[in-house]
């Protein structure tokens, strides 16, 4: 069955959702963004052929209602739409921190609501989301999140909305993780001569190409690693150095800070 999906904010999320959603062969017109301003609706009715509005509500009409606005706009944009959503949409949000039990406050206890908790990398259609559903959300509901999700990257759903936080410090935050390395890279690759496009070449393909090895093999990532480590080579000496650093004890506690940091804001805006 065709259902329509709303999306309320017409930011650079929505565009990567509804561009990825178009891309992978849904009809446009099941498709409708509002915005408060005009120019990015222009574009996106140019681009994909969806139908756009400058009032919410026209947007909320939809089966599916994404609310892709900044954390501190949601507040008004729930408290205003709440009337219009009597016909009981499936809400899906994608905006950082904000408990579930704010929404259910704000929209009614009553509402189907999905939080989602994408990251920068499904602007390019390689995002990885983790998906937390109250009560009220239905399995096909379900699968309509991980189709929609699923055209900007791989889903996971978590049964306790605290995992959240884990998703957070494994995916939301772990793309500046990976730049961190990549950044640490170029420099070197740089002190040790090579002139800095060609390091950065080097790195990023490097990056993208462990990656994709990872994703495609039948063998555990411990495994790929081994198989680079000829014994007496030069990566086992790389290898060596990075665990001698404890490099497993500064992932933990750096990932430890980020979920902590996620639980704490999670606390301090459901005040
Ligand atoms: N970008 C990411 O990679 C990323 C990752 C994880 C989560 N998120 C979450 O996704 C949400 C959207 O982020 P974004 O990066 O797409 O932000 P964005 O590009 O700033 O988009 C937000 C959009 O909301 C519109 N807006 C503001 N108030 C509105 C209102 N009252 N009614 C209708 N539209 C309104 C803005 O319109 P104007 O153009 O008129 O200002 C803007 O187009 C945020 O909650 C963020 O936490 C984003």
């Amino acid at each position: 069955m065709s259902y329509r999906i709303g999306f309320i904010g017409a930011g650079n999320m929505s565009a990567a959702i509804l561009g990825g959603m178009v891309k992978q062969g849904v009809a446009p017109e099941r498709i409708i963004a509002s915005n408060r301003s005009t120019p990015k609706l222009e574009a996106l009715a140019d681009e994909y052929g969806i139908h756009t509005s400058t009032d919410n509500h026209q947007a909320a009409k939809a089966d599916v209602v994404v609310l892709s606005v900044k954390p501190q706009m949601m507040k008004d944009v729930c408290l205003d739409l709440a009337p219009s959503l009597g016909h009981k949409p499936l809400i899906v949000t994608v905006a950082a921190g904000l408990p579930m039990s704010r929404y259910e406050q704000w929209l009614g206890a009553d509402q189907a609501i999905v939080r989602c908790m994408p990251n920068t990398p499904s602007l390019v259609g390689k995002g990885a989301s983790g998906l937390f559903a109250n009560a009220r959300v239905s399995d096909l509901q379900k699968s309509r999140v991980e189709e929609m999700m699923g055209a900007v990257g791989v889903t996971a759903w978590v049964a306790e909305e605290s995992l959240i936080d884990a998703v957070i410090a494994v995916a939301g935050s772990a793309p500046a993780y990976f730049f961190l390395m990549m950044e640490a890279m170029i420099d070197q690759g740089e002190a040790m001569g090579l002139d800095r496009a060609t390091a950065r070449a080097l790195t990023l393909q490097t990056a993208a190409g462990a990656a994709e090895l990872a994703a495609s093999a039948d063998v555990p990532v411990d495994e790929l690693r081994r198989r680079v480590m000829s014994p007496g080579g030069t990566t086992e000496q790389a290898v060596f150095s990075f665990e001698r650093d404890d490099i497993r004890a500064i992932v933990s506690r750096a990932m430890t800070c980020c979920a902590n940091r996620a639980a704490e804001m999670a606390k301090e805006m459901g005040n």
